[in-house]
């Protein structure tokens, strides 16, 4: 039985024979509100760590902007078909083709490019170098098509980036802009959605249980190492 640490990756449906469409076991909601608990405490952490914009240079500012695009504008679609890639459970389909067509139909990438361009904050080749290593950590960690530590990653995002888009709003607007419709869209906290993520994550947990030995946060962790490098900017690595 899950006995309190999150990370101990120990769950009791292993080999159980399941449909595809699940009923989300009772069972499993201690384990569900643990492992909720983690996330929400790996946000909060990552919040509580952010500078003020106030006190930062245009140019501290312009790069974190730049950073982020540099990851998300090219990325977020193909973590997404990853994850969909990987689950096997209604609850997860559903929920991300749901993500992807808003990304697709919206034009996500888009409006990410013109919030950047109207901060003077297009991503330059130092901007890439900087997030190179830590983003190649992500998309490797999502080429392994691993369903449950990958739709944990995306319940994790998807809380971290509504309380996120204030600060990146912020940011936007210390450096003259007043485009926003892309922290005013990514920027609702929905809680219903939340809610489904973590739905998905207990279809997915039940029909497709992990080893023991898995951490089930590595994504989660990965990304958390993303976003640092985002905020924190890194040295560019050597081209040799
Ligand atoms: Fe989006």
């Amino acid at each position: 039985m899950f006995a309190g640490n999150p990370r101990a990756g120990y769950f009791p449906y292993k080999g159980e024979t399941m449909s595809l469409t699940v009923a989300v076991p009772t069972l499993n909601h201690l384990e569900m509100s643990s492992i909720q608990d983690h996330v929400d405490s790996a946000i909060d952490g990552l919040l509580a760590s952010l500078p003020d914009p106030a006190q930062l240079t245009s140019e501290c500012r312009r790069g974190i902007i730049a950073r982020y695009s540099a990851v998300l504008e090219g990325n977020f679609i193909y973590w997404m078909t990853g994850a969909y890639l990987a689950v096997r459970s209604d609850e997860a389909r559903s929920k991300i083709l749901e993500n992807l067509h808003e990304e697709v139909r919206d034009s996500h990438p888009n409006m990410l490019r013109k919030f950047a361009i109207a901060a003077n904050a297009v991503p330059t080749e130092s901007d890439n170098w900087a997030v190179y290593w830590d983003l190649t950590n992500v998309r490797l960690f999502i080429g392994r098509l691993s369903a449950v530590p990958i739709v944990l990653t995306m319940a994790f995002f998807e809380g971290f980036i509504q309380r996120f888009m204030a600060f990146l709003a912020e940011l936007a607007q210390w450096q003259g802009s007043t485009e926003m419709e892309y922290t005013d869209v990514h920027g609702v906290c929905d809680i219903t959605h939340t809610q489904e993520l973590f739905r998905s994550l207990a279809a997915e947990m039940a029909i497709s249980p992990v080893e023991q030995e898995t951490d089930i946060f590595e994504g989660m962790d990965l990304l958390r190492t993303l976003i640092d490098t985002i905020v924190e900017g890194a040295p560019a690595p050597a081209r040799n």
